[in-house]
């Protein structure tokens, strides 16, 4: 089977998407597979074997078309927005072709902080409390005591400042208003940081990983998600019930959503239970990642996840 890898993209998350394909595709190649790669660049321009396809993002696209219109299956590692956010996948969708991962809808809300959290009440898994604020209007936002600002669509925790007072609101506003003119205001929830990962596998059932607790004393950000500095331990140590709880909740997130493929589902673990934090849809798959470590803790290798991966991509 061709599979194409598809990495790089127009947003704050390149540079992990790079990361990610290029791990993809390398334990693409030693289970076997033809692999082929696509970059898309910060400009819009695509890019084949360092090869430009073409001056104009239009153009570059047409010619990318065509080599899609040529693999087996696409990966598309690409973070966040325009590619994450279903972009890749409806792309694939309109050409025909089997994609590894979420189809447009499961990958447009997942991106959707906002829209995550109105779906995740909606199913019963609690949420932060937290508020919808338009860019246009950060002048006029007040909220008291310790929040996180957020973009609704970041990723990597770009844009995201935790503001324990409020005098720092407006400037953590300004910030989160960069990557995003829709922003989220949040409470600040305090418990365990948990991650757990869902695998649906081609024969339609789904399962989850062992969790995995990120060991962060504050906000887990952007330079200790890539600095190597971060401490995750997995299994996460959680007594019956937690554990129960966290995976229920992730795989009803996952079914909520009609995620495929790969899901990191991020929770606080509070004295209540799980309260969500976010669905990843192309959660990071870096050597630093926690989605490999969480599957090598269930017995599955990075080479064979991508292959489960590849075998469960559909049209
Ligand atoms: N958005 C980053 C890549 C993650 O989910 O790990
Ligand atoms: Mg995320």
């Amino acid at each position: 089977q061709r599979i194409l890898v598809i990495g790089g993209g127009q947003n704050a998350e390149h540079d992990v998407s790079t990361a990610t394909a290029s791990a993809v595709e390398t334990a693409l190649r030693e289970r076997g597979f033809e692999v082929d790669a696509l970059t898309i660049g910060p400009d819009g321009i695509w890019t084949h074997a360092q090869q430009s396809l073409g001056v104009r993002a239009i153009d570059s696209l047409a010619a990318a078309m065509r080599i899609i219109g040529h693999a087996d299956v696409v990966f598309p590692a690409v973070h966040g927005a325009l590619g994450e956010d279903g972009t890749l996948a409806a792309l694939c969708a309109l050409a025909q072709t089997r994609v590894v991962g979420s189809d447009l809808r499961a990958g447009a809300i997942g991106m959707d902080k906002w829209a995550t959290k109105l779906v995740a009440q909606a199913v019963g898994i609690r949420t932060a409390p937290g508020r919808l604020v338009a860019a246009n209007e950060i002048g006029d936002v007040e909220f008291e005591g310790e929040v996180v600002v957020k973009p609704v669509a970041g990723g990597s925790s770009f844009g995201v400042t935790l503001a324990r007072d409020p005098a720092r609101l407006h400037a953590a506003l300004r910030t989160a208003a960069e990557f995003d003119r829709r922003i989220l205001i949040e409470e600040v929830v305090h418990g365990r940081e948990i991650d757990v990962a869902v695998l649906g596998e081609a024969d339609g059932t789904r399962w989850a990983a062992p969790p995995l607790e990120i060991h962060a004393h504050g906000l887990f950000d952007t330079t200790m998600k890539y600095d190597g500095s971060a401490r995750f331990t997995v299994p996460a140590a959680l007594d019956t019930a937690d554990h129960a709880a966290l995976t229920r909740a992730a795989l009803t997130m996952f079914d909520a959503l009609g995620c495929a493929g790969v899901a990191r589902i991020d929770f606080f673990l509070t004295d209540d239970g799980p309260v969500l934090n976010e669905v990843n849809t192309m959660p990071g798959m870096t050597a630093a990642s926690q989605v490999p470590r969480m599957f090598a803790a269930a017995g599955l290798t990075y080479e064979e996840l991508m292959s489960r991966l590849v075998d469960g991509a559909s049209v």
